[in-house]
């Protein structure tokens, strides 16, 4: 029975049975966290979740799958990576038993595969299921087996998922064990499990737990490849005729044939199923990559071509078989004819850029072996598995393959080093064409006799041609996914900043790739270059293009530029005249406007603005964008901005009866646009020159709210009205200053207290008093406070403190007016004693003080300090 057939008793066996026939979704999942397509019920995830109507509870389609699993499993006779799955689906109508019952007819009466032939398996605690195949279908018991992994789903880490039932094909004891115990799950090979019926009751939340689904559904899937190489009765799965054309064509182009030689099968298989995976995944819009999907399509791409080279096939040969997958299903995937030019453009593209390295690659990994074999070495070091891929070419899986092939291993955290060493570094340049538009000034030369043609005032999408991608230093005739490149076209919707308004983002895309636009700079008044990195494939000069502008951002940009003019207007008629543009940023999240006007500006005159700019919002006032002559703008009182040169045609930007200037930005249509108009802060930028920061739309709102936010805690928090807030905390705050400064009283009475007793200890020279203290004293103004009590009980002489101060040695010197004649100085004393706790201090010979660094000194340092003050009252005394 040719697969056509299969094809079609399925979908009419369930059509039969009111299911609807879906065609199959993309390889591309709706659902941006899964890499791929993998199983018939991923487009079925939001019916059975009930978040949307399914076009019918009874559902069937051919569904084109691709699992990345077992990529360098394929070779042998039974692993694939892309399959296509036959299956039917209920939305909570019928469960198990119809699932059960009709799948039975299905293989044994519709296709006629005889019962004996089939053993079901079921989940241990689904008794329901058991007693169904032995009770109702009549399945003998002995063939029916519990297995514990008869479980399916989620598709990642959350969804639906439930406990399966399998139907497994008995190939044969020839292909078996010959164990007694052999059945379903033995890994031998007998039984090839064919059909999966998953009974989807639960779904798994992001923590791990089950609840159950609000209907029970039925996901079952069918290989087709594997029911075609039943029915073909042939040995695999590369014989049914879904694979013999493609091996058969790659076995002609190598001048080789199947089945004489297991080196070459293996790679005659690699081949087949690689150029229908690749097709498949080119065909739904992957490109190659450096990550994500890009990188699987890489490496089966690049794996292909490897075992093309062990056929002996040194040029490129993958576009002509990728030509019979076409051919042969086309018929059922329409997609692929429309996609045919892209892709041959990019397996050819691929083929091209890989081949040309593949060859020293190679010579470079023997001569590795060599090396490693003889130093008696097994592991292939990671950096060097790194060169592999980043100067060769190699991803890491085929360089492991390469590895196993020799006996070797490869040091994959090695190379996972080596890469995230590389992103890092690459990261740390980004940025860099930034600083260097002038040394690249030759380079934009050859494009400026043309200029860019700005179409970003009417629309954010234009059809274009590539003119030019350029590396840092020079001209390129296409660009890689991963390289970062200038690309100019021939006419683009980007704004170029310019004006104070930032250059926009978005993305550029051809036939063959995908670029992201970073930013858009006017290195010249004629060119306008995007900067951006090629995401997927490949970009080519010549090539047409569509340039696409984030629309999001640059709504958000026309808002911020228009209320700028509505700005500069309110603040002529708030200030003065003399209130002129000095400068301004226009971007998606804030606007900057700074002006000339000589002083800060008072709270009134802010928020007159503030009304102004919005009642001019709110009157919903058309922007008129007019083109004429400069004299005639002028004359009409357009504002143009000193220093800005205009030439004879100038765009006019006019708000009816409230701004009119020269302008090339993009504006909104109507300023009810804007939305609120909220300024956020007022500076001076520079003498005579003063900013005001400003929100608009979104942004202004999230503002507003955050404001309220937070008032509204805090007269929570207070329990008092908003209005009454900045009256109570000034109350709060004096009263805060009254209570510091009786604990300030406090502490120094304490301490003096504490201090007193101490007096006892104090040297006495000649009827005058050294005293000489650590104190605990928590701020300097503390210690003065002390340092002045005790000067008052001892009457005459010195008394020097000590301190840590918030961790700071910090020492203190005073001397009574009668010791100062004496010959006492406290200056002198802090100068003798602050270098033991690495400081310096000084002062008048009443009071001193010092600091330093080392609180572990202090005491030696009063010691030093005290002796210093006895010294000098001795001297006056004998001299
Ligand atoms: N979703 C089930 C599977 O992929 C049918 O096996």
């Amino acid at each position: 029975m040719k697969s056509s057939e299969i094809r079609k008793h399925f979908i009419e066996f369930f059509a039969e049975r009111g299911h609807v026939h879906v065609p199959s979704s993309s390889l591309i999942p709706s659902d941006p966290t899964v890499l791929l397509t993998t199983a018939g019920m991923q487009q079925m995830v939001p019916y059975f979740l009930g978040l949307e109507k399914p076009p019918h509870t009874r559902l069937t389609s051919i569904q084109k799958c691709f699992r990345t699993v077992d990529i360098d499993e394929v070779g042998d006779e039974s692993h694939l990576t892309f399959f296509e799955m036959l299956g039917n689906f209920s939305v909570g109508d019928y469960f198990k038993a119809e699932a059960i019952s009709w799948a039975w007819e299905f293989l044994t009466e519709r296709l006629g595969i005889p019962a004996d032939r089939w053993y079901p398996t079921v989940h241990p605690d689904d008794a329901f299921s058991y007693a169904y195949w032995r009770d109702t279908i009549k399945v003998p018991e002995e063939r029916i087996t519990k297995l514990e992994d008869n479980w399916w789903g989620p598709v990642g880490n959350t969804g639906p998922n439930g406990p399966d039932s399998e139907i497994h094909y008995d190939r044969g004891p020839a292909f078996g064990c010959g164990r007694p115990d052999c059945r379903p799950g033995c890994s031998c090979g007998r039984f090839l499990e064919t059909w999966n019926l998953v009974f989807m009751e639960f779904y798994k939340e992001p923590d791990g737990s089950q609840r159950p689904l609000p209907k029970k559904n039925i996901d079952t899937g069918m290989g087709l490849e594997r029911i075609a190489m039943i029915l073909q009765g042939v040995g695999s799965v590369f014989e049914t005729d879904l694979f013999f054309p493609i091996l058969q064509a790659a076995a002609e182009k190598a001048g080789v044939q199947y089945k004489q030689n297991p080196r070459y099968d293996r790679s005659l298989r690699v081949i087949a199923d690689h150029a229908r995976g690749v097709t498949f995944l080119i065909g739904d819009g992957v490109f190659p990559g450096n990550e994500g999907r890009g990188y699987v399509l890489r490496r089966v791409l690049r794996r292909a071509i490897r075992h093309g080279r062990l056929l002996g096939l040194e040029g490129p040969f993958l576009a002509d078989i990728a030509d019979v997958v076409i051919a042969h299903f086309s018929p059922y995937y329409p997609e692929l004819v429309e996609q045919r030019e892209r892709i041959h453009r990019v397996i050819s593209h691929e083929e091209a850029l890989f081949q040309r390295t593949l060859a020293a690659g190679i010579a470079r990994f023997e001569a590795l072996v060599d090396q490693l074999q003889r130093s008696g070495e097994t592991v292939i070091p990671g950096d060097e598995a790194f060169r592999l891929y980043d100067t060769f070419g190699f991803p890491l899986e085929l360089t492991a393959e390469l590895a196993r092939e020799a006996g070797l291993t490869v040091d994959r955290a090695g190379f996972d080093a080596a890469l995230e060493h590389q992103r890092v570094q690459s990261r740390a340049s980004a940025g860099r064409f930034a600083d260097t538009v002038r040394e690249r000034a030759a380079l934009y030369a050859q494009f400026s006799a043309e200029p860019t043609v700005f179409t970003g005032y009417t629309e954010l999408e234009s059809e274009a041609t590539i003119r030019g991608l350029l590396s840092l230093n020079e001209a390129l005739t296409e660009a890689e996914a991963g390289q970062e490149i200038e690309v100019i076209l021939d006419r683009t919707p980007f704004y170029g900043e310019a004006g104070g308004q930032v250059g926009d983002t978005g993305r550029i895309e051809t036939s063959t790739g995908i670029a992201e636009v970073l930013d858009t700079q006017r290195p010249t008044p004629e060119l306008i270059v995007h900067r951006a990195v090629v995401r997927e494939g490949f970009l080519q000069v010549g090539q047409r293009a569509r340039a696409i502008v984030d629309g999001e951002r640059r709504a958000a940009i026309r808002r911020n530029h228009t209320a700028t003019h509505l700005l500069h207007a309110a603040l002529k008629q708030v200030l003065g005249e003399h209130a002129q543009q000095a400068g301004s940023l226009v971007a998606p999240d804030r606007l900057r406007f700074d002006f000339t006007h000589p002083t800060a500006l008072t709270e009134e005159q802010l928020y007159a603005i503030t009304r102004r700019v919005n009642e001019e919002i709110l009157r919903d006032l058309p922007v008129d964008i007019a083109y004429k002559p400069y004299r005639e703008a002028i004359a009409e009182g357009a504002i143009a901005l000193f220093g800005e040169k205009y030439g004879d045609t100038v765009r006019v930007v006019s708000i009816p009866g409230f701004s009119k200037e020269l302008c090339g930005g993009t504006h909104v249509a109507r300023t009810g646009e804007i939305g609120l108009f909220l300024i956020t802060d007022e500076s001076s930028v520079a003498s005579g020159v003063r900013r005001i920061e400003a929100v608009t739309g979104t942004r202004s709102v999230e503002l507003a709210w955050q404001l309220r936010h937070v008032s509204s805690t805090l007269s929570q928090q207070l329990h008092v009205p908003v209005e009454q807030l900045p009256q109570h905390v000034e109350e709060m705050q004096s009263r805060l200053r009254e209570l510091e400064r009786s604990i300030q009283r406090l502490q120094a009475e304490l301490a003096t207290e504490r201090a007193s007793q101490a007096l006892t200890d104090a040297v006495s020279v000649d009827g005058m008093k050294v005293v000489s203290l650590e104190v605990e004293a928590p701020s300097v103004e503390v210690l003065r406070t002390i340092g002045d009590r005790l000067r008052e009980r001892i009457g005459s002489g010195v008394v020097i403190l000590g301190s840590a101060i918030e961790g700071r040695p910090t020492l203190l010197a005073m001397a009574t007016r009668d010791a100062v004649r004496r010959g006492a100085n406290a200056g002198d004393v802090i100068r003798a004693a602050a270098p033991l706790i690495g400081g310096r201090g000084g002062g008048r010979p009443e009071i001193a003080q010092g600091g330093g660094v080392d609180v572990n000194q202090l005491r030696a340092a009063l010691r030093v300090a005290r002796d210093e003050a006895v010294r000098q009252l001795q001297l006056t005394q004998t001299g």
